[in-house]
């Protein structure tokens, strides 16, 4: 699949096969993807943590409400931003989001499905991540994508391009 067309028809999945694992070999072809994503500075401020041990997806579908799906894909990674190794104050939250975008597209190029969850900007779930996997202060956690063997066709794309979204040169 080449690239644009992977991008014009990537979907969010919500439901996925749980016959069917991820590979540790397509879970670490994804994650160098992940590390190929532009960061400020190229300072590659990310990490990475892999859940797909089915009591710690549990407790992460306790706390987090929106990715009741992540047990049924079977992994999930949750892109975490690593504050000693930022550009500037901030720019952690950019690089893991390019981060998760190519953790999305990589998913797309094996074939699999994926969702990205979103753990920041939420305060309260912050807090309930860095207890949950007993992170290290100068770590943040951004966002989880749950990536698996889709068990539905990804509804169609449909034509987002929206011409009043374009200013050209000037507002
Ligand atoms: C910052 C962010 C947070 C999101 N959080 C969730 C989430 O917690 N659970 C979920 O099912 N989808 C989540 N999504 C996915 C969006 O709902 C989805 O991207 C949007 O509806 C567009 O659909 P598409 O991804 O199929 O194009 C999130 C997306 C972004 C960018």
């Amino acid at each position: 699949m080449d690239l644009e067309t992977g991008i014009l028809t990537r979907r969010s999945i919500r439901m996925y096969d749980s016959s069917k694992k991820v590979s540790p070999a397509d879970i670490d072809d994804i994650l160098n993807m992940a590390m190929h994503a532009p960061s400020a500075h190229n300072r590659q401020s990310w990490e990475f943590v892999v859940i797909t041990d089915p009591e710690v997806q549990e407790k992460v579908m306790k706390i987090h409400p929106w990715c009741a799906f992540l047990k049924d894909a079977g992994a999930g990674i949750m892109v975490c931003g690593n504050i000693d190794q930022e550009y500037d104050s901030g720019f952690w939250i950019c690089d893991a989001a390019a981060a998760t975008m190519n953790i999305l597209h990589g998913a797309k190029a094996r074939g699999l499905g994926s969702c990205w969850c979103a753990i920041y900007p939420n305060a309260e779930r912050t807090d309930d991540f860095k207890r949950l996997f007993k992170l290290p202060s100068h770590i943040e956690p951004f966002s989880i994508v749950v990536v698996g063997h889709a068990k539905m066709q990804p509804p169609q794309p449909g034509d987002r391009f929206k011409r009043e979204k374009i200013h050209r040169n000037s507002w």
